[in-house]
């Protein structure tokens, strides 16, 4: 088995998917993945990312990673899982310490992480993430790596994620009933901004949509910190059924209709052309103008948008994003999102596809719908560089447990 492999997971509310693939690039700086593994399968078991069928969400989690571990031709047994929903609270904490020597030390930054990260949590919520988001040595502040410097007094302000320990714990079992362990649970917006958002980006200030099934994510940065996350209750299950209501068609031609002949932005359709639908009983077929089917689409995306501006205008960021917004998920594979989007948001727009820093099969993830699972993937190759840990143990049990004790020992 090799040491240096990845592997991440996105348990989608539409599909699961699996990427397996080896570190590579500037290790200590910005790793990259050479993509070796993609599986996919349809979910079963999900509401708006939150699991409600165990069982079922196990068998499309074992179905996605087996088809990676075989394209792959290597076998994993950790994984990098996604977790998102309404039940996800993001907000800011800071801590105070003495600093120990003449000047900070690492187990000073530990330490004053651990006081900011401080906080009572109640017994249904789980701590996810304690992103660190800048320090204060004395009174200076805007510091983004506070090691050697000397001083007396060292504060970080901690950017703390929260989750309800029950998503959480059903994530897990899923994951573990279908044969592996979750090495580390991650915001999804969070890994699809790895992805798809670029360092300038987050600097000049951007907002990250992803528009997925049957959620919308966000996640906004600027001045390089990550300001806002959310998870909104709708994506592209709201237009499918939309079209299932406005077309008197069952959900699943509804789908197809949507991904074959779907515009977002009704302009781009010529209104002359007409698509040949199922009709209400068997057997029979009917005409439709392409057009209606794009107003329809229009008329629910654009609303999702202007609850998206909603969103963020109540979170104080609308006004922050200098480098605009950047649009990814599976819905965005819809003709003229960007475009709708310019308008409603009258800001610049771009789609986000999972391309930078990733090589080998690195096509078969260039899509938006994968920015969450390949983000996952280098989020993964960057904790690599801190804990070393790959997704497959690199020897036998034994040998393993052997370590453990080492370590332990010493
Ligand atoms: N070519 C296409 N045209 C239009 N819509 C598409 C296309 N391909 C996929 N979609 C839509 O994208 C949505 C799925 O997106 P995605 O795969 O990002 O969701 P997910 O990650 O499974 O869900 P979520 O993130 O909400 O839990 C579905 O509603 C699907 O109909
Ligand atoms: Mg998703």
């Amino acid at each position: 088995m090799r040491a240096n492999l990845i592997a991440a997971l996105d348990i989608g509310t539409a599909k699961t998917c699996a990427v397996i693939g080896e570190l590579t690039g500037d290790v200590p700086r910005r790793p990259g993945l050479k993509v070796l593994g993609v599986g996919q399968a349809r979910t079963s078991g999900m509401r708006r990312e939150v699991v409600t069928h165990i069982e079922e969400t196990t068998d499309s989690v074992k179905r996605a990673v087996k088809e990676a571990e075989l394209m792959a031709g290597v076998t994993v047994d950790r994984v990098y899982a996604g977790i998102a929903g309404e039940h996800i609270q993001a907000f800011s904490s800071s801590g105070v310490v003495a600093v120990g020597g003449e000047e900070v030390m690492a187990s000073d930054i530990s330490r004053v992480h651990e006081v900011a990260q401080a906080i009572a949590l109640p017994p249904d919520r789980e701590l996810l993430h304690a992103i660190p988001q800048e320090y204060k040595v004395d009174h200076q502040g805007g510091i983004k790596d506070p090691l050697g410097m000397a001083g007396t007094r060292l504060e970080a302000e901690v950017y703390l994620v929260t989750s309800a320990s029950a998503a959480t714990t059903n994530i897990r079992k899923a994951v573990s009933r279908a044969g592996y362990r979750v090495q580390e649970l991650v915001l999804e917006p969070l890994a699809s901004s790895r992805a798809v958002v670029t360092e300038d980006e987050k600097e000049v200030g951007v907002a990250m949509v992803e528009m997925g099934g049957g959620t919308t994510d966000l996640a906004v940065f600027y001045e390089g910190k990550i300001r806002h996350v959310a998870s909104l209750p709708f994506g592209g299950l709201t237009v499918t059924n939309d079209l299932v209501k406005g077309l008197s068609i069952p959900f699943a031609e509804a789908q197809k209709a949507k991904e074959q002949f779907g515009a977002a932005f009704a302009q781009m359709v010529d209104p002359q052309e007409t698509v040949e639908l199922p009709g209400p009983s068997p057997g029979q077929r009917r005409h439709v103008a392409r057009e209606l089917i794009a107003h329809i689409v229009e008329q629910r995306l654009d609303e999702m948008f202007g609850l998206v501006q909603e969103d963020l205008n109540r979170a104080g960021v609308l006004d922050k994003l200098g480098a605009g917004i950047v649009l990814t998920g599976g819905t965005t594979a819809l003709h003229g999102t960007v475009e709708l989007a310019q308008q409603v948001f009258a800001a610049p727009v771009r789609a986000g596809r999972p391309e930078e820093g990733l090589t080998g099969l690195a096509d078969s993830v260039a899509f938006p719908r994968f920015a969450t699972v390949a983000g996952l993937a280098l989020y993964g190759a960057d904790r690599f560089k801190e804990t070393g840990e790959g997704a497959s143990t690199l020897t036998s049990g034994l040998v393993t447990k052997v370590a453990a004790w080492l370590k332990e020992f010493f």
